[in-house]
This record gives structure tokens, sequence and C-alpha cells, in this order.
């Protein structure tokens, strides 16, 4: 790709999409309109771990009210430019007007799981549910039950400003139809670390280079890439290139020092804030997951 000019690229862009949607029309809605989450009510639901996932999950990272202080007021706002245009964090607060006060369960799930809002249609993958459709049935119950502790906040959301064709929601049938039904990366015997890296915690979703269409290459999984938002470089965190301890993996997660004591800086920051109140359990898993990760590269 790096060869094509911006103008045959646009042109392959355009192409790639008109022709994926085509597929796409067909068989996506065939097989996932009838997201039906229902099932999730019969879960007893613990709203204090759901408090813990709506931390690791880090919906506050996105979602807060921009000047706002509390992580708990869910106004949105928040701008993230890229090369698509720009994305603005819509209010997700339990407003019944501007955020998602009136939504069901059944609602919440299908947009962390689908992708899809109330009225059917595709969210922009700027929103990280391509991570959190792994989203347990027990976590996800409880992040609903404790959504319902969480303040109104009565702003209206703010319109994305994309350019064409990414300004069109239907694009991203095809989109989805490209990179949204891969499961799991990481290796079966890390689940609770490849649960909190790859669904939860989406590191990759920053740690994972794209193609460029906006997909995550699977095959470069948490080999760096440039920022989407900023103009930092998001390093590899591949066994390869992070020679870290397990032990020096959970310091800087916890307290955001590295071990030649440099402190932690760029949209990472933001992500200590949320890792530094894991447990020691899940900040082994997580380091566990990144160390081990090395049979799959080497
Ligand atoms: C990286 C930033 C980011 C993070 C982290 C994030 N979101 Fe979002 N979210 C977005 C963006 C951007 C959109 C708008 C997507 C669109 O318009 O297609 C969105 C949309 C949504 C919507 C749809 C709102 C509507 O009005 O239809 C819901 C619900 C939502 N997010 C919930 C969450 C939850 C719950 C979490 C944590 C588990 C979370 N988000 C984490 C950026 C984020
Ligand atoms: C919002 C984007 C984003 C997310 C999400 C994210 N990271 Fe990062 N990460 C970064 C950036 C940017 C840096 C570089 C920080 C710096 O320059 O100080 C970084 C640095 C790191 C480093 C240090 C690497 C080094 O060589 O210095 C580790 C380890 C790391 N991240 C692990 C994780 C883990 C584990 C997760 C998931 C729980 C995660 N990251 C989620 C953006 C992100």
């Amino acid at each position: 790709m790096a060869i094509l000019d911006n103008k045959k690229k646009n042109q392959v862009v355009s192409l790639g999409l008109s022709a994926a949607v085509l597929v796409a029309l067909v068989f996506w809605n065939n097989t996932n309109s009838a997201a039906n989450y229902q099932y999730l009510k019969n879960i007893v639901p613990d709203v204090q771990n759901g408090k813990y996932v709506f931390t690791v999950a880090g919906c506050a990272n996105c979602h807060t009210t921009m000047g706002k202080k509390s992580e708990f007021v869910l106004g949105g706002g928040m701008a993230f430019p890229t090369a698509f245009g720009t994305f603005y964090a819509p209010n997700i607060s339990n407003s019944k007007d501007h955020g998602i006060g009136d939504w069901t369960m059944n609602d919440f799930a299908t947009a962390l799981k689908q992708g899809v809002g109330p009225t059917g249609e595709h969210y922009f993958p700027a929103f990280p549910y391509t991570s959190y459709r792994l989203i347990s049935d027990q976590d996800l119950a409880d992040l609903w039950a404790f959504w319902q502790t969480l303040p109104a906040e009565e702003i209206a959301s703010r319109n994305h400003d994309l350019k064409f064709p990414f300004s069109s929601r239907i694009g991203l049938i095809g989109w989805k139809a490209l990179y949204f039904n891969e499961g799991w990366v990481g290796p079966d015997n890390e689940r609770r670390g490849r649960y909190l890296v790859e669904s939860l915690g989406h590191c990759a979703e920053c740690h994972t280079p794209r193609s460029f269409l906006g997909g995550l290459q699977q095959d470069k999984w948490l080999q760096g890439a440039n920022s989407l938002t900023d103009k930092r470089v998001v390093p590899a965190i591949t066994p390869k290139t992070l020679s870290w301890s397990v032990s020096e993996i959970m310091e800087y997660l916890s307290t955001g020092f590295t071990p030649d004591f440099d402190v932690v800086g760029g949209s990472m920051a933001r992500v200590v804030e949320n890792t530094s109140r894991l447990s020691r359990e899940d900040l082994h898993a997580i380091a566990k997951y990144l160390v081990n990760m090395r049979e799959k590269w080497e």
C-alpha cells in the first residue's frame, strides 16, 4: 500500500468499502439482526464488580464530561482527531434526553457486544467495542447494574466531523465484515490475562497497528503503532521489544514508573490511572500475558 499515492489510495478505499458493503449487507443482516441478551437478566449482579469493570475498561477515559473532575459524570464531548476526521465521545450518562437513560440492558449489551445502537445504527470503531465484544456475561450484567447508580448529565452529544466516505455509517457494515468477527489472539493458558488485555483493557486498540481502513492487524498484535489521535508512537509491548520482567510490568501499571524511573506519559497515563486500581492478581495476570506471548512471536 505504501507505494500508492493518496488519490489511488482513496479510490481503493472507496472500492473496497463498496464491495465489502455489498457482500456484508447480505450476510451481516442475516446473522446479527436478532441480538438478544435478555438472558442477562437471570444473572445476579454485583454492583461493586461493575465499578471495577468500569475502571478496567476505561469508559471514563473517553466519556467523562469535558472539564468535569468526576469520572462518573459521563456527558462526553472529548474530541478524537483521526485520519478519518474527528470523533466526539457521546453523552452516555443516564439522561433520558441526551444520554442512555432510557436504554434497556439489552440495548446496552447490543452496543458493547455488537457495536449496534437501539435504532440499528452501526457504531464507529473509535468506540472500542471490537475489544469489549468479548466481555463476559457476568461483567456485563455487573457493569449495567453499576450504570444504574450513575448520574444524568443534561448536555447534547456533538456530531462527529468525518470525511467522506467515512462519514457514512453504511460503510461500517462492510468494515465489520472485514474486521469484527475475530476471536481471541492470545493463548488459552493465560485466560484472565488474555481477557484483561484483549477485552476490558483494550490494550491492542492503541498498541496494535491498523490497516488503512482502521482495522487492527491481528498478525502484528501489540507490535506498536502510530497513535490514531496524538503524534506519539505507541511502543511495541511484545516480549521481543519489551524486556521488562513480570514485576517490572506490574510496577509500571500500578505506579507509572518504568524500570529506569521514567514516568508514564501520553494517553498511557490515563490507562495507568485505571490499572493502578487493579488487584495484584489482575496486574500479575496482565504482566504474565505480555511475557508469555513469547511463544507466539519467537
Ligand atoms: C477510546 C474511547 C472510548 C472508550 C474507552 C469508550 N468509548 Fe464509548 N464511545 C466512544 C465513541 C467515539 C463513541 C461514538 C461511536 C459512534 O458514534 O459510532 C462511543 C459510543 C458509545 C455508546 C453509544 C452511545 C449512543 O448514544 O448510541 C455507548 C453506550 C458507549 N460508548 C459506552 C461505553 C462503555 C460502557 C465504555 C466502557 C466499557 C466505553 N463506551 C468506552 C468512545 C469510547
Ligand atoms: C489509549 C491508548 C493506550 C491504551 C488503551 C493502552 N496503552 Fe499502553 N501505552 C500507550 C502509549 C502512548 C505508551 C507510551 C507511554 C509513554 O510514552 O510514556 C504506552 C506504553 C505502555 C507500556 C510501556 C512500554 C515501554 O516500552 O515504555 C506498557 C508496558 C503498556 N503501555 C502496556 C499497556 C497495557 C497492558 C494496556 C492495557 C491494559 C495498555 N498499555 C493500554 C497507549 C496506550
